[in-house]
C-alpha cells in the first residue's frame, strides 16, 4: 500500500519523508489556506521534496475555469496531479485532461456510482472520503470496498486514494480491502507506529538489562 501525506505543511513532509513513509502528498484548498502561504510556492516546494504524485486542487467550479487552472498548475512541477471535484464539470475536465496525458485526482467521492463515473472519465486517482461519510452515519469503508471491487471488475487503471482518514482503523481496514493508497494527516501518523505494549516492552528490557552484574 502506498502512503500519501494529507498536508500542505512542508516541515511535516520533510520530517516524515525521512522515515521512508511518503509516496506522495495530497493538498486541498483548506490545507493550503491553513499554511497562509503562496499556493504555487507551496506546491513547488512539496514537489521538490517528494518525487511521487502531489495533488493540487483547482478552485474553479466551471469546466473552462478548471481547465485553465489545471493547465497552469500542471506546469508547476513534473509530479503535480490536478485535483478536481466530482461534478459534471469536474468529470468533463478530468476527461479532457486525461486525453492530454495530464494526471488527475477526482475528489469528494461519496458514492460508488460517483467513483465509477470518475474511473470511466479517465481519472488517475479517485478520493473517497471515509471520515466525512462516517460523520453522517454512513460506513465510509464500505465505499472503499465497493470501489475496489468495481475497479478490479472492469480493470480500470484508476487508483483509490482513501481520504478523510480519522483513525488507525480506517487505515487498517482500507489496507485489508486492498485500496491502493491511503492519504494520512501528519498528526495521525504516530498513532500508526505507537503501541503501549511496545513502550512497556522496551522499559522492561532496559530495566532487566540494567540489573545484570
Ligand atoms: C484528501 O485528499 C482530502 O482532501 C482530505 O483527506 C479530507 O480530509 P478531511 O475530511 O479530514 O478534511
Amino acid at each position: 500500500m502506498k502512503f500519501f501525506l494529507d498536508t500542505a505543511n512542508v516541515e511535516e513532509i520533510k520530517r516524515i519523508a525521512k522515515l521512508g513513509l511518503v509516496d506522495g502528498v495530497t493538498t486541498n484548498p483548506s490545507l493550503i489556506a491553513k499554511e497562509g502561504r503562496d499556493f504555487k510556492q507551496v506546491i513547488q516546494e512539496i514537489s521538490s521534496i517528494v518525487s511521487g504524485p502531489v495533488s493540487a486542487e483547482v478552485i474553479g467550479t466551471k469546466a473552462d475555469d478548471m481547465l485553465k487552472e489545471a493547465f497552469e498548475i500542471a506546469e508547476w512541477a513534473p509530479n503535480v496531479v490536478i485535483k478536481l471535484p466530482l461534478t459534471e464539470d469536474g468529470l468533463y475536465a478530468t476527461h479532457a485532461l486525461a486525453e492530454k496525458g495530464i494526471k488527475t485526482n477526482v475528489t469528494l467521492v461519496f458514492s460508488a456510482a460517483q467513483g465509477l463515473m470518475a474511473a470511466k472519465a479517465g481519472a488517475t486517482f479517485i478520493s473517497p472520503f471515509v471520515g466525512r461519510l462516517d460523520d453522517i452515519g454512513v460506513e465510509g469503508l464500505k465505499l472503499v470496498r465497493d470501489l475496489n471491487a468495481i475497479i478490479r471488475n472492469y480493470g480500470y487503471s484508476t487508483e483509490i486514494i482513501v481520504a478523510s482518514i480519522r483513525h488507525i482503523g480506517h487505515l487498517e481496514q482500507a489496507a485489508i480491502a486492498g485500496a491502493h493508497i491511503a492519504t494520512i494527516p501528519g498528526s495521525l501518523l504516530p498513532s500508526l507506529w505507537k503501541h503501549p505494549l511496545t513502550d512497556i516492552g522496551i522499559e522492561k528490557f532496559l530495566s532487566d538489562w540494567a540489573k545484570q552484574k
